[in-house]
């Protein structure tokens, strides 16, 4: 039985089991299927050179995924453009497969003109977008590779005072393509009421420039102590980080990942040090499948449907239809159609144009022909009227006219006769 709500669809009616069915194993199947799968997750990086994007990535992996860099000598000739490089790594733990790709885009405000430097990065999200479209518009479209950038963490410069015009112009262009993650790098170079003040500004030039950046969403249905969590993640965002691949020793002999310096240590994984912990929590720990699903259903959706729009199709954003597969296969199908049916109208056209191109042309030469042939055709009888004129003349003896005359000597002296 179903009741019918507001909008006229029919809501399943709430059933009270008898007894044990089995489908509270779904979890677990769907959790079997994912190990067996394993995941992938692409994470981008952005911040000008040294301010410790690299060694991030490592301690937040734990891993050495990322080469430690030559440093370039002095006199090297430096990039020109913002290149884009990709690594991918996979990496285990207790038996779950993850496959990470980290897209660095060295050159990033490193110039002396960095007006254009987010524009390749866009590019880069894009293409990533159009090579995900291209796969669904395919017949065959059962493996869908996703290289789509889940999550883009910008470095903003330990600077302590705003965000510069760079900072904003990048977030201002990206917010919208990526889930934009604002850390502030190495942190332990500020004190800790600076932190508190910088992370101000930033919010509230976030705010003021209506960026959107990526918040762990809230659910209703969740439980206390995880809504608790999210929002303590949620209350140190922008995350002051601190990044260390070494470990070190503390004055009270623990040996821990962090930074030594002469008045003590600094502890990456300590959450009364930095916010560390807090953004590999959000980042990998509870909310990866977030990042990759608000990248798929809000981030991508809006950047293929404004594409299928500026195509000249247009989209019926009803969620029936957005979750619906029929009504998603209707809707390519329409697609495909209208492409068709395009091309068909481009065909007409030009077959049209050839033709009307034709017929001007027999027209006119059948003109042409008409006039020659009228031509020709009083040439013709002018002709025989002369020749008419003289017969009677010589008949009835009469001489020719003057004008005859000089026509008649004029045929002599060219060697000529006139027949009489
Ligand atoms: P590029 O490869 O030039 O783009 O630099 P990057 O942003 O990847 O920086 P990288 O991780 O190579 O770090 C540059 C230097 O900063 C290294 O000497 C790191 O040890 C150091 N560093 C990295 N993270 C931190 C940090 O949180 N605090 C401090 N004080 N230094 C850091």
């Amino acid at each position: 039985m179903s009741t019918i709500t507001a909008n006229g669809a029919a809501a399943p009616a709430r059933k009270k089991l008898n007894g044990y069915v089995g489908f509270a194993n779904l979890p677990n199947q769907v959790h079997r299927k994912s190990v067996r799968k394993g995941f992938n997750f692409t994470a981008m990086v952005v911040g000008e050179s040294g301010l410790g994007k690299s060694t991030l990535i490592n301690t937040l992996f734990n891993t050495r995924l990322y080469p430690r860099k030559e440093i370039p000598p002095p006199h090297a000739e430096r990039p020109k453009t913002v290149a884009i490089e990709s690594i991918s790594a996979d990496i285990d733990e207790n038996g779950v497969r993850l496959r990470l790709t980290v897209v660095d885009t060295p050159g990033f405000g490193d110039f002396v003109n960095n007006d254009e430097s987010w524009k390749p990065i866009v590019d880069n999200i894009e293409s990533r977008f159009d090579a995900y479209l291209e796969q669904e518009n395919r017949v065959n479209r059962a493996k869908l590779v996703d290289n789509r950038v889940h999550a883009c963490l910008y470095f903003v410069q330990p600077t302590g005072h705003a965000l510069r015009p760079i900072d904003i112009e990048f977030m201002r262009r990206l917010h919208q393509k990526v889930n934009l993650i604002p850390v502030i790098a190495k942190s332990d170079t500020l004190t800790d009421e600076e932190i508190l003040s910088f992370k101000q500004r930033i919010l509230a030039d976030i705010n003021h420039h209506q960026i959107q950046i990526f918040y762990a969403p809230i659910y209703d249905n969740e439980d206390e102590e995880t809504i608790a969590e999210n929002d303590e993640i949620v209350r140190k965002i922008p995350f002051a980080i601190v990044g260390s691949d070494t470990e070190v020793d503390t004055a009270d002999g623990r040996r821990v990942r962090g930074r030594g310096y002469p008045w003590g240590v600094i502890e990456v994984d300590n959450e009364d040090h930095c916010d560390f912990v807090k953004l590999r929590q959000m980042l990998i720990r509870s909310h990866m499948e977030e990042l990759k699903e608000h990248t798929h259903t809000t981030l991508y959706e809006k950047y293929r449907s404004e594409k299928l729009v500026g195509m000249g199709v247009t989209q019926d954003h009803s969620v029936f239809k957005e979750v619906n597969p029929a009504a998603k296969m209707a809707e390519e199908r329409a697609l495909h159609e209208a492409k068709l049916a395009k091309m068909e109208n481009e065909m007409k056209l030009v077959f049209q144009q050839k033709v009307a191109e034709k017929e001007a042309k027999l027209k006119q030469s059948e003109e042409e022909l008409y006039a020659r042939h009228r031509e020709m055709r009083d040439a013709l009888e002018k002709q025989r009227l002369e020749l008419e004129d003289k017969k009677r003349r010589l008949e009835s003896g009469r001489p020719l006219t003057p004008e005859k005359q000089g026509y008649q000597q004029a045929s002599k002296k060219k060697g000529g006769f006139l027949r009489n």
